[in-house]
């Protein structure tokens, strides 16, 4: 008898549980998906917040041109894309409109603290972004970078040309844009190229 009153008490525990657990989730309010914006002139502001989108990949030292001098210190590059994006493109193997992705550039350290060995991402130096807009871009993408040139984050960049930026990506990179083939999280959505 008693068990049985014990046994209807942790049912009764358990669903209010349930129930408190449902309201909070429903007391978080949605975060709207990341989108583009813009200055009235044109110019793009710097994302924020990218830190808690998807991280895609690390690449270390990449160069893109032939003979290209090795650089003097380590950069390695994090890519991110929100959330939304990401499911999307796992859903669909498209990039949406709208869809932004930020990569840092962060130069790399060998001796601090502990290290003896190795290298761990240091000092930020860059933040590129590339931006997928088809009512704005005729092109589909356009590309910027928010760091000036004394090193200074900029709360908001133009577009680069189309020739420094737009063309490598559009010819090298393996889905819409996008190099895909270098960043592990999409790319094992999509294998290909
Ligand atoms: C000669 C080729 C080339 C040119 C020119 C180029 N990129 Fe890229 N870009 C790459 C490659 C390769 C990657 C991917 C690997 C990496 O660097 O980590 C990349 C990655 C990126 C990414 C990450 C998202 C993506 O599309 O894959 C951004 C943002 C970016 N580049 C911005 C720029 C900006 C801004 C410019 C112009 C100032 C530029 N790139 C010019 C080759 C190029």
């Amino acid at each position: 008898m008693a068990s049985r009153r014990r046994g209807a008490q942790l049912r009764r525990s358990g669903r209010a549980l349930a129930l408190a657990l449902l309201g909070a989730g429903l007391a978080l309010p949605e975060s709207p998906a990341p989108q583009p914006r813009y200055r009235p002139d044109g110019q793009l502001v710097r994302p924020e917040g990218y830190r808690e989108w998807m991280f895609v990949g690390a690449n270390l030292n990449m160069g893109y041109r032939e003979g290209a001098p090795p650089p003097k210190h380590d950069r390695f590059h994090n890519i991110y894309l929100p959330r939304e994006a990401y499911r999307r493109f796992a859903a669909t193997g498209q990039f949406p409109d709208k869809t932004m992705l930020v990569m840092e550039v962060v130069r790399g350290a060998t001796h601090a603290s502990i290290n003896r060995r190795g290298t761990f991402q240091d000092q930020l130096v860059g933040i590129e972004v590339a931006v997928k807009d088809t009512a704005r871009y005729p092109e589909g993408w356009a590309y910027f970078n928010f760091i000036g040139p004394e090193g200074k984050a900029l709360a908001e960049a133009k577009a680069f040309p189309r020739e420094a930026c737009w063309d490598c990506h559009r010819q090298h990179g393996a889905i819409d844009n996008v190099f895909v083939q270098f960043y592990p999280v999409l790319r094992d959505l999509r294998p290909g190229p």
